[in-house]
């Protein structure tokens, strides 16, 4: 039997995702380790590989079949713009992506203005403000602390993801309109789901079947 690949992103996300696996009787030993330096790890028999990657890789490598399953927030996979299958929501990382500012950048927004927009993911704001709003913006990409740029007065918005909101109350700035909800979601690589349709299938239904549990305590 073939090694079954899947890519996960580093961070609280793979943790969680992990614990789910262990609870359909996936597991991985090796990773439980949390201070390895290893990028691999291999449960030999179920004939699993898994690994760790940059949440915004997830969708590349599995596109691309170095992954044949993968798990990773919606905003990577909508910025990504990849060709994959998304089969599953997994429920867990729940969070919004966001148009933010200063209260005073709403009237701009309603207004139609030219305004700037700061943000990590530039396709997800594109389509937002071109596609939906049908509204001239500049967007800037940053890589990170997007709630600087209008305290800094590099732009008047940010589109960026909210969890608690307190990154925001803390810095004077408030959600001005919502673009999407967010949370991990299992992808699939579109030749991996035929070749090995069994074994994916029969991860995807016990997933389902361990939320329908969880919804029903
Ligand atoms: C994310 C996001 C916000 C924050 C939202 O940043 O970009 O800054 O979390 O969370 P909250 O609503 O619970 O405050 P992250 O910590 O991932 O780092 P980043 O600044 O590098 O994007």
């Amino acid at each position: 039997m073939r090694y079954l690949t899947i890519a996960l992103a580093k961070g609280r996300m793979a943790k969680k995702t992990m614990e789910m696996f262990a609870r359909i009787g996936i597991s991985c030993e090796e990773m439980a380790d949390e201070n390895t330096r290893k990028l691999i790890f291999v449960n030999e028999e179920q004939k699993l590989k898994f690994f760790l990657a940059k949440a915004n890789d997830v969708p590349t490598y599995v596109e691309y079949g170095a992954a044949d399953l993968g798990v990773a927030g919606r905003d990577t996979i909508l910025e990504e713009g990849r060709n994959l299958y998304e089969v599953l929501d997994l429920n867990i990382g729940k969070c919004r992506m966001c148009v933010c500012g200063p209260e005073k950048a709403a009237e701009k927004l309603q207004h139609h203005e030219l305004i700037r927009v700061a943000t990590k993911y530039p396709n997800i704001a594109k389509d937002y403000f071109y596609n939906k709003k049908h509204q001239t913006v500049e967007i800037i990409k940053l890589n990170g602390s997007i709630e600087l740029a209008p305290i800094v007065g590099l732009s008047e918005v940010i589109v960026d993801i909210v969890e608690t909101g307190s990154t925001l109350r803390e810095n004077g700035l408030a959600v001005l309109e919502e673009v999407c909800p967010l949370s991990a979601r299992m992808v699939v690589n579109q030749v991996s789901l035929k070749m090995e349709q069994a074994r994916i299938s029969e991860i995807i239904k016990n997933m389902r079947r361990l939320m329908e549990k969880k919804e029903s305590i």
